[in-house]
Protein backbone atom coordinates (compact mmCIF):
# COMPACT_ATOMS: atom_id res chain seq x y z
CA UNK A 1 0.00 0.00 0.00
CA UNK A 2 3.02 2.33 0.90
CA UNK A 3 6.71 2.61 -0.10
CA UNK A 4 8.82 4.76 0.91
CA UNK A 5 12.26 4.31 -0.52
CA UNK A 6 15.68 6.27 0.52
CA UNK A 7 13.96 9.02 1.95
CA UNK A 8 16.23 11.95 2.65
CA UNK A 9 15.01 15.82 3.79
CA UNK A 10 17.04 18.56 6.03
CA UNK A 11 15.88 21.54 7.41
CA UNK A 12 18.72 24.48 6.12
CA UNK A 13 21.83 22.06 7.07
CA UNK A 14 20.29 20.00 9.67
CA UNK A 15 19.74 16.62 7.96
CA UNK A 16 16.27 15.05 9.75
CA UNK A 17 15.84 12.04 7.50
CA UNK A 18 19.31 10.47 6.45
CA UNK A 19 17.29 7.24 4.07
CA UNK A 20 14.12 5.86 5.88
CA UNK A 21 12.32 3.02 4.12
CA UNK A 22 9.28 2.44 5.10
CA UNK A 23 7.23 -0.35 3.34
CA UNK A 24 3.51 -1.01 4.70
CA UNK A 25 1.17 -3.36 3.30
CA UNK A 26 -2.82 -2.89 3.49
CA UNK A 27 -4.36 -3.76 6.14
CA UNK A 28 -1.15 -3.55 8.20
CA UNK A 29 -1.22 -1.23 11.44
CA UNK A 30 2.54 0.47 11.69
CA UNK A 31 3.53 2.57 14.73
CA UNK A 32 6.15 4.72 14.61
CA UNK A 33 8.18 6.00 17.85
CA UNK A 34 11.58 7.75 18.28
CA UNK A 35 12.38 10.85 20.62
CA UNK A 36 10.96 14.05 20.67
CA UNK A 37 12.68 15.80 17.35
CA UNK A 38 13.76 12.43 15.99
CA UNK A 39 11.83 12.95 12.36
CA UNK A 40 8.59 10.93 13.25
CA UNK A 41 6.24 14.32 11.88
CA UNK A 42 8.91 14.97 9.27
CA UNK A 43 8.39 11.49 7.73
CA UNK A 44 4.51 11.60 8.16
CA UNK A 45 4.25 14.60 6.33
CA UNK A 46 6.57 13.41 3.76
CA UNK A 47 4.62 10.03 3.37
CA UNK A 48 0.89 12.12 3.41
CA UNK A 49 2.23 14.12 1.01
CA UNK A 50 2.05 17.17 2.80
CA UNK A 51 5.93 18.06 2.03
CA UNK A 52 8.58 16.92 -0.24
CA UNK A 53 11.56 14.75 0.55
CA UNK A 54 15.18 16.16 -0.82
CA UNK A 55 15.57 12.49 -2.05
CA UNK A 56 13.94 9.26 -2.00
CA UNK A 57 10.34 8.26 -3.37
CA UNK A 58 6.81 7.65 -1.99
CA UNK A 59 4.51 5.37 -3.67
CA UNK A 60 1.06 5.50 -2.30
CA UNK A 61 -1.46 2.53 -4.15
CA UNK A 62 0.68 2.55 -7.03
CA UNK A 63 1.31 5.89 -7.46
CA UNK A 64 4.74 7.58 -7.64
CA UNK A 65 2.96 10.90 -5.75
CA UNK A 66 6.42 12.94 -6.22
CA UNK A 67 5.30 12.44 -9.89
CA UNK A 68 2.06 14.27 -9.78
CA UNK A 69 1.44 18.22 -10.30
CA UNK A 70 -0.25 20.06 -7.12
CA UNK A 71 -3.50 20.00 -8.45
CA UNK A 72 -3.91 16.40 -8.98
CA UNK A 73 -1.99 16.03 -6.17
CA UNK A 74 -4.31 17.68 -3.48
CA UNK A 75 -7.10 15.52 -5.20
CA UNK A 76 -4.93 12.52 -4.56
CA UNK A 77 -4.63 13.27 -1.03
CA UNK A 78 -7.74 13.65 -0.90
CA UNK A 79 -8.77 11.04 -2.13
CA UNK A 80 -6.60 8.48 -1.05
CA UNK A 81 -4.78 9.71 2.48
CA UNK A 82 -6.91 10.28 6.11
CA UNK A 83 -5.29 12.63 8.29
CA UNK A 84 -6.00 12.08 12.04
CA UNK A 85 -3.49 14.20 14.17
CA UNK A 86 -3.67 15.52 17.77
CA UNK A 87 -4.83 18.71 17.22
CA UNK A 88 -7.98 17.63 15.18
CA UNK A 89 -8.58 20.61 13.21
CA UNK A 90 -12.34 20.51 12.84
CA UNK A 91 -13.77 23.68 11.65
CA UNK A 92 -15.68 25.27 14.19
CA UNK A 93 -18.13 27.03 12.58
CA UNK A 94 -19.78 23.90 11.09
CA UNK A 95 -21.14 20.89 12.84
CA UNK A 96 -19.96 17.52 13.09
CA UNK A 97 -21.93 16.08 10.38
CA UNK A 98 -20.59 18.77 8.11
CA UNK A 99 -17.08 18.58 9.19
CA UNK A 100 -17.17 14.47 8.18
CA UNK A 101 -18.50 15.29 4.90
CA UNK A 102 -16.05 18.15 3.96
CA UNK A 103 -13.22 15.92 2.05
CA UNK A 104 -16.10 13.95 0.01
CA UNK A 105 -17.95 17.51 -1.07
CA UNK A 106 -14.13 18.63 -1.80
CA UNK A 107 -14.27 14.84 -4.32
CA UNK A 108 -17.52 15.96 -5.76
CA UNK A 109 -19.43 13.60 -3.91
CA UNK A 110 -23.30 14.89 -3.97
CA UNK A 111 -24.71 15.65 -0.63
CA UNK A 112 -26.93 12.68 -0.10
CA UNK A 113 -24.21 10.29 -1.09
CA UNK A 114 -21.85 12.29 1.36
CA UNK A 115 -23.98 12.59 4.34
CA UNK A 116 -24.89 8.89 4.52
CA UNK A 117 -21.39 7.60 4.75
CA UNK A 118 -20.88 10.57 7.20
CA UNK A 119 -23.26 9.40 9.03
CA UNK A 120 -22.88 5.52 8.64
CA UNK A 121 -19.44 6.51 10.29
CA UNK A 122 -20.39 8.42 12.81
CA UNK A 123 -22.35 5.70 14.06
CA UNK A 124 -19.82 3.16 14.18
CA UNK A 125 -17.75 5.53 16.00
CA UNK A 126 -20.66 6.20 18.64
CA UNK A 127 -20.89 9.77 17.91
CA UNK A 128 -24.27 9.58 15.81
CA UNK A 129 -26.43 11.56 18.02
CA UNK A 130 -24.02 14.53 18.58
CA UNK A 131 -23.97 14.67 14.43
CA UNK A 132 -25.78 18.09 14.64
CA UNK A 133 -23.33 19.63 17.36
CA UNK A 134 -20.81 21.63 16.71
CA UNK A 135 -16.97 20.79 17.60
CA UNK A 136 -17.17 23.51 21.05
CA UNK A 137 -19.89 21.70 21.97
CA UNK A 138 -18.16 18.05 22.16
CA UNK A 139 -15.80 16.47 24.67
CA UNK A 140 -12.04 15.89 23.30
CA UNK A 141 -13.04 12.45 22.47
CA UNK A 142 -15.59 12.95 20.83
CA UNK A 143 -14.02 15.73 18.67
CA UNK A 144 -11.20 13.33 18.21
CA UNK A 145 -13.80 10.72 16.84
CA UNK A 146 -15.41 12.99 14.48
CA UNK A 147 -11.88 13.79 13.05
CA UNK A 148 -11.50 10.15 12.39
CA UNK A 149 -14.74 9.52 10.71
CA UNK A 150 -13.39 12.48 8.69
CA UNK A 151 -10.53 10.32 8.03
CA UNK A 152 -12.35 8.08 6.66
CA UNK A 153 -14.94 9.85 5.16
CA UNK A 154 -13.60 9.00 1.43
CA UNK A 155 -12.45 5.33 2.33
CA UNK A 156 -8.91 5.97 1.73
CA UNK A 157 -6.12 3.97 1.09
CA UNK A 158 -4.19 4.99 4.11
CA UNK A 159 -5.09 6.58 7.57
CA UNK A 160 -1.58 8.24 9.14
CA UNK A 161 -2.08 9.51 12.32
CA UNK A 162 0.35 11.50 14.34
CA UNK A 163 -0.52 11.25 18.38
CA UNK A 164 -4.61 10.21 17.66
CA UNK A 165 -4.54 9.98 21.92
CA UNK A 166 -2.28 12.50 22.31
CA UNK A 167 -4.74 14.70 24.14
CA UNK A 168 -7.20 12.43 25.28
CA UNK A 169 -7.49 10.57 28.78
CA UNK A 170 -6.62 6.81 29.06
CA UNK A 171 -10.59 5.50 28.49
CA UNK A 172 -10.64 7.52 25.24
CA UNK A 173 -7.44 6.75 24.00
CA UNK A 174 -8.15 3.02 24.95
CA UNK A 175 -11.35 3.72 22.84
CA UNK A 176 -9.47 5.22 19.98
CA UNK A 177 -7.33 2.26 20.13
CA UNK A 178 -9.89 -0.37 19.59
CA UNK A 179 -11.27 1.76 17.11
CA UNK A 180 -8.54 1.25 15.30
CA UNK A 181 -8.17 -2.40 15.56
CA UNK A 182 -12.20 -2.67 14.53
CA UNK A 183 -11.65 -0.80 10.98
CA UNK A 184 -8.73 -2.98 10.01
CA UNK A 185 -10.83 -6.16 11.19
CA UNK A 186 -13.35 -4.68 9.17
CA UNK A 187 -11.96 -2.85 6.21
CA UNK A 188 -8.80 -3.78 6.24
CA UNK A 189 -7.43 -0.20 6.47
CA UNK A 190 -4.32 0.55 7.11
CA UNK A 191 -2.49 3.11 9.16
CA UNK A 192 1.00 4.42 9.92
CA UNK A 193 0.44 5.68 13.65
CA UNK A 194 3.05 8.54 15.61
CA UNK A 195 2.11 7.23 19.15
CA UNK A 196 4.19 7.64 22.50
CA UNK A 197 1.71 5.68 24.05
CA UNK A 198 2.63 2.63 24.91
CA UNK A 199 -0.40 0.73 24.62
CA UNK A 200 -1.04 2.04 21.13
CA UNK A 201 2.21 0.73 20.29
CA UNK A 202 2.12 -2.44 21.08
CA UNK A 203 -1.61 -3.25 19.62
CA UNK A 204 0.15 -2.20 16.09
CA UNK A 205 1.51 -5.23 13.86
CA UNK A 206 4.83 -3.59 14.04
CA UNK A 207 6.48 -1.02 15.52
CA UNK A 208 9.33 1.19 14.13
CA UNK A 209 12.03 3.12 15.64
CA UNK A 210 13.44 6.31 13.88
CA UNK A 211 16.77 7.30 15.33
CA UNK A 212 19.55 9.94 13.80
CA UNK A 213 17.47 9.80 11.22
CA UNK A 214 17.10 6.73 10.32
CA UNK A 215 14.87 3.31 11.05
CA UNK A 216 16.85 1.48 14.31
CA UNK A 217 15.07 -1.32 14.44
CA UNK A 218 11.50 -3.21 13.54
CA UNK A 219 9.70 -4.28 16.40
CA UNK A 220 7.39 -7.26 14.40
CA UNK A 221 4.31 -9.00 16.58
CA UNK A 222 2.80 -11.75 16.10
CA UNK A 223 -0.35 -12.14 14.72
N1 LIG B 1 9.81 23.56 9.03
C1 LIG B 1 10.91 23.30 9.73
N2 LIG B 1 12.01 24.07 9.64
C2 LIG B 1 13.12 23.80 10.32
N3 LIG B 1 13.28 22.75 11.15
C3 LIG B 1 12.22 21.93 11.29
C4 LIG B 1 10.99 22.16 10.60
N4 LIG B 1 10.13 21.16 10.93
C5 LIG B 1 10.79 20.38 11.80
N5 LIG B 1 12.04 20.83 12.01
C6 LIG B 1 13.05 20.19 12.87
O1 LIG B 1 13.20 18.86 12.42
C7 LIG B 1 13.36 17.98 13.50
C8 LIG B 1 12.34 16.86 13.42
O2 LIG B 1 11.04 17.41 13.66
P1 LIG B 1 9.75 16.50 13.75
O3 LIG B 1 8.62 17.42 13.95
O4 LIG B 1 9.70 15.60 12.59
O5 LIG B 1 10.05 15.68 15.08
P2 LIG B 1 9.16 14.59 15.82
O6 LIG B 1 9.91 13.31 15.80
O7 LIG B 1 7.79 14.58 15.24
O8 LIG B 1 9.14 15.15 17.31
P3 LIG B 1 7.95 15.22 18.41
O9 LIG B 1 7.90 13.87 19.05
O10 LIG B 1 8.44 16.26 19.35
O11 LIG B 1 6.69 15.59 17.71
C9 LIG B 1 13.29 18.82 14.76
O12 LIG B 1 14.59 19.08 15.21
C10 LIG B 1 12.60 20.08 14.30
O13 LIG B 1 13.02 21.18 15.07
MG1 LIG C 1 5.94 15.19 15.96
Amino acid sequence: MLQATGIYKSYGTLPILKGVDLHVAKGEIVSLIGASGAGKSTLLHIIGTLDRPDRGKVVINGTDVGSLQAKQLSMFRNEHIGFVFQFHHLLPEFTALENVCIPAFIKKESRKKAEHRATELLDLLGVRQRADHKPGELSGGEQQRVAVARALVNNPSIILADEPSGNLDSENAAALHKLFMDLRAQLNQTFVVVTHNEELATIADRIVHIKDGRIESVDRHAG
